[in-house]
């Protein structure tokens, strides 16, 4: 992990997206750099002690995100407007957004700004194949699952057919489920071959309900004017 963050120093990324600053704070002085640090947060009290530990800009993620969305479930609604009562840093809706008319609702809301995941995985510019940008485009905001959620390790990721069979066999092992059960069908290089494949449905990949919202698959440039 320092190393990592050495890495992004060193290469001026002057914003880097943190999950758990706590911890890395530990890890390295990361403060002592001029660099801007967001923390990822999906509840209000996780925001309120990254305050305090000193992040700079809190990343706000409502339940309708991609990865991971955390176990309580609370969506973007009502956590943007909480953000606006009891933040003191500036903060980003994170979640669901993928049009100029959430980022204004993100603003009227208190959000400072919006941080997209998906919407930029259905661009020119991604590097993966066209097939899942394809399914995207197919998808409506139905088309993610949730796995791991007995595991308290919740991850939203698109539905597709390797993870509609983690969904059947999480239902029917229920709260026995263990990791090993659907280990096989989540490993990363399944996922790696999938891509390289171009097999939409070979391996799991994140996708967040914003799938809903995506028509095509434009420049980033087309994204981000076709906000303004
Ligand atoms: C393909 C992809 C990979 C992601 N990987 C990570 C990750 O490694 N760590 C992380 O904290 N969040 C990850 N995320 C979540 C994003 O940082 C962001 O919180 C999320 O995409 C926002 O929701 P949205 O996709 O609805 O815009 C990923 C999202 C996508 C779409």
């Amino acid at each position: 992990m320092r190393h990592y963050i050495s890495i992004s120093i060193y290469s001026y990324w002057y914003t880097i997206f943190f999950f758990c600053f706590c911890f890395i704070s530990q890890l390295i002085n990361v403060k002592s750099y001029i660099i801007n640090l967001v923390h990822k947060c999906v509840a209000i009290r996780h925001a309120k002690k990254a305050e305090k530990s000193g992040v700079d800009i809190i990343s706000l993620d409502g339940f309708e995100c991609a990865g991971h969305p955390g176990e309580e479930d609370i969506g973007n609604y009502v956590l943007q407007a909480k953000g606006a009562k009891v933040l003191t840093k500036p903060y980003v809706c994170s979640g669901g957004v993928g049009d100029g008319i959430q980022l204004a609702a993100a603003l009227a809301l208190g959000a400072d700004g919006v941080n997209c995941g998906t919407r930029f995985c259905a661009t020119q510019e991604c590097n993966w194949p066209e097939s899942f940008k394809q399914k995207m485009v197919d998808g409506d905001e139905r088309s993610t699952v949730l796995m791991f959620r007995t595991l308290k390790n919740t991850s939203r990721v698109f539905a597709n057919a390797v993870a509609l069979e983690v969904s059947r066999i999480e239902k029917e092992k229920g709260i026995n489920l263990e990791f090993a059960d659907v280990a096989h069908l989540v490993a990363g290089v399944r996922g790696r071959k999938a891509e390289k494949d171009g097999d939409a449905d070979g391996g799991i990949w994140t996708a967040g309900q914003v799938v809903g919202l995506i028509n095509d698959y434009p420049s980033c440039q087309e994204v981000v004017v076709s906000f303004h």
